[in-house]
């Protein structure tokens, strides 16, 4: 039985035939309507959600499978004092593979280590998000055809947003990618992630200013400063507003980049870059589906 905890969990293999499996359901999603028919997927997010638990919904209806679930902590027993180990393994009694989404980071872990069905992370506090990673991979896959030799730049809370932390892991693995991480001091990478960095010889480099790297970049990855993780709101007031992707920034890029988001946005995004042809970011959203569905098929060994 196999979980997904970490982007690791997946050797860069696996990551291409789950490509190609998303690939293959969007050519023919009729192929692939009655593949999870009698299966259940169990949501359970004790955190706040809209794509990735709309996501995974949407996926296992479409493969003809049912959902069941949660949306919040409040409206589960965890609002009794129940902990995340017994709730997995209650909810294994009822359905095939879980997606559990907590703001402490290894929950998800605990979910593994007791539920006898698969467990995907849906994002574990400040920690890790794999499946938005997947769906990150599945947009540069399908709108760059390649993750080799890409200048990758990670815009704003870079020290909080589980996102990032995933994606650079993920593309950790290609070759020649290089990395520019734009923050504020505040907001940098954990000492974790850099230190990967430093010690695996990657090409990165840290600085502040959008505007003096956004023209090396193929894919610009932009992110919300995560309100929910900061311990005192002044600081969140005064890091929020620190990079506005707009217009004017966007005449400095490349032709062909494209701007991610894993969504959702706040004031990150000009809303006036959304009728840019690079802005990627609701592509992204379709594409999160099509993935989750290859992922579900694979976690369940549905052929
Ligand atoms: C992200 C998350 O929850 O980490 N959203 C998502 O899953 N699409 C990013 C965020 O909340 O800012």
């Amino acid at each position: 039985m196999r979980h997904l905890i970490s982007p690791m969990d997946l050797s860069v293999e696996e990551i291409d035939r789950l490509l190609t499996l998303a690939d293959r359901i969007i050519d023919d999603p009729k192929a692939y309507a009655h593949k999870c028919e009698g299966k259940k997927l169990a949501t359970l997010f004790y955190e706040p959600s809209t794509r990735t638990r709309l996501s995974f919904e949407a996926a296992m209806l479409e493969l003809g499978g049912s959902v069941l679930g949660f949306s919040s902590a409040d409206s589960s027993s965890a609002s009794k004092g129940e902990t995340v180990a017994d709730t997995a393994r209650v909810v294994s009694c009822y359905a095939d593979i879980i997606a559990i989404r907590h703001p402490k980071e290894g929950a998800a872990t605990v979910a593994a280590s007791k539920a006898s069905i698969p467990v995907i992370n849906a994002g574990d506090g400040g920690h890790h998000h794999p499946t938005q990673t997947l769906t990150d991979l599945m947009t540069i896959h399908r709108l760059k055809d390649r993750f080799d030799h890409l200048t990758l730049g990670l815009c704003g809370d870079l020290k909080f947003g589980r996102t990032v932390h995933s994606l650079i892991k993920a593309m950790c693995r290609y070759e020649g990618v290089r990395f520019i991480l734009v923050s504020p001091p505040e907001l940098r990478v954990p000492d974790y992630i850099r230190d990967d960095l430093v010690s695996g010889g990657f090409d990165f480099q840290e600085v502040e200013r959008l505007e003096d790297a956004i023209g090396e970049m193929d894919v610009l990855y932009m992110t919300r400063v995560q309100r929910e993780r900061f311990f005192n709101e002044e600081d969140y007031v005064r890091l929020r507003d620190s990079y506005i992707l707009d217009t004017e920034k966007m005449k400095l890029a490349k032709e062909d980049m494209i701007v991610l988001h894993p969504l959702p946005r706040v004031n990150e995004i000009a809303v006036e870059v959304d009728d840019d042809p690079r802005a990627a970011y609701f592509k992204q959203v379709l594409f999160g589906k099509y993935i989750r569905m290859a992922l579900i098929m694979t976690l369940l060994e549905v052929e």
